[in-house]
């Protein structure tokens, strides 16, 4: 069943993604050498309510905490803990709002202090992966549309897409119908239809694109133990196009000063 959401639900879940931008933003301004995963996830948890929405990654399926913090090979699912970061780690911050009936849901990986070229170019190949798949959000494409434009844009750099998860419809559900694999065939798939909306978040890794669970039974990181990426948005499909809910804008002035 997929939900097919109004001009003023639309616009709920605008208030719930903007309220995730911000809590990004938020938690960008303490990345930093030094700093614990568990410290961040605090931060994002007492952001997020004392603006008037509940995280909702908290007891999720029993999921331990309200930010989702993966670092290096963790593609994602880490659990905030102890672990202290350090420069040259790459870090993605996921997080989860519930207000007003509806959900907010988005993800960006940050870099900590200098990494390597090799790296950047993975943050910012998964990012543009992101967006080409934004893209293909329209009426009357289908699913297998963005797949395939997130998969063909990141295997051109030989870059490895993560099969075992995928993005997803966004609404009063955190997770609704149509799944978003990021790879596929172009014009396979569910139809796109105004007033859908969904999460596009590709997972991105620098080597094999094989992953395993940890035995914590929630962090998943590469075999191979190279890093992996992930960015994630929310994206509405309007008659005159995508229009992205998330705005990482927010984030990227917290970044740019
Ligand atoms: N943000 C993740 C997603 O996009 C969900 C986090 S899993 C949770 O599907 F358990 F932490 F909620
Ligand atoms: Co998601």
């Amino acid at each position: 069943m997929i939900y097919l959401k109004t001009n003023e639900e639309i616009e709920l879940l605008r208030e719930n993604n903007i309220l995730v931008s911000q809590a990004l933003a938020e938690v960008a301004k303490h990345i930093k050498p030094g700093v614990t995963t568990k410290e961040l996830d605090r931060i994002a948890d007492d952001f997020i309510r004392s603006h008037g929405a509940i995280p909702s990654f908290l007891g999720y399926e029993g999921y331990p905490a309200s930010a989702c913090i993966s670092v290096n090979e963790q593609v994602v699912h880490g659990i905030p803990s102890d672990y202290v970061i350090k420069e040259g780690d790459i870090v993605s911050v996921d997080l989860g709002t519930f207000m007003k009936g509806f959900n907010g849901d988005s993800a960006y990986t940050f870099a900590v202090g200098e990494i390597s070229d090799d790296v950047r170019r993975l943050l910012e190949v998964t990012k543009e992966a992101l967006y080409k798949g934004t893209a293909q959000a329209k009426v009357g494409n289908r699913v297998g549309d963005i797949s395939a434009a997130v998969q063909e844009y990141a295997e051109s750099f030989g870059f490895g897409v993560v099969r075992e998860l995928e993005g997803h419809g966004l609404g009063r559900k955190m997770h609704e119908a149509p799944g978003i694999p990021n790879y596929g065939l172009r014009g396979r798939g569910p139809l796109l239809k105004e007033g859908m909306v969904i999460c596009i978040e590709p997972m991105i890794t620098m080597g094999n694109r094989a992953i395993v669970f940890e035995r914590d039974g929630w962090t998943v990181r590469t075999r191979d133990r190279k890093p992996a990426a992930h960015f994630e948005f929310a994206v509405a499909i309007r008659k005159d196009g995508p229009d992205v809910l998330t705005d990482f804008g927010i984030i990227e002035n917290v970044l740019n000063n």
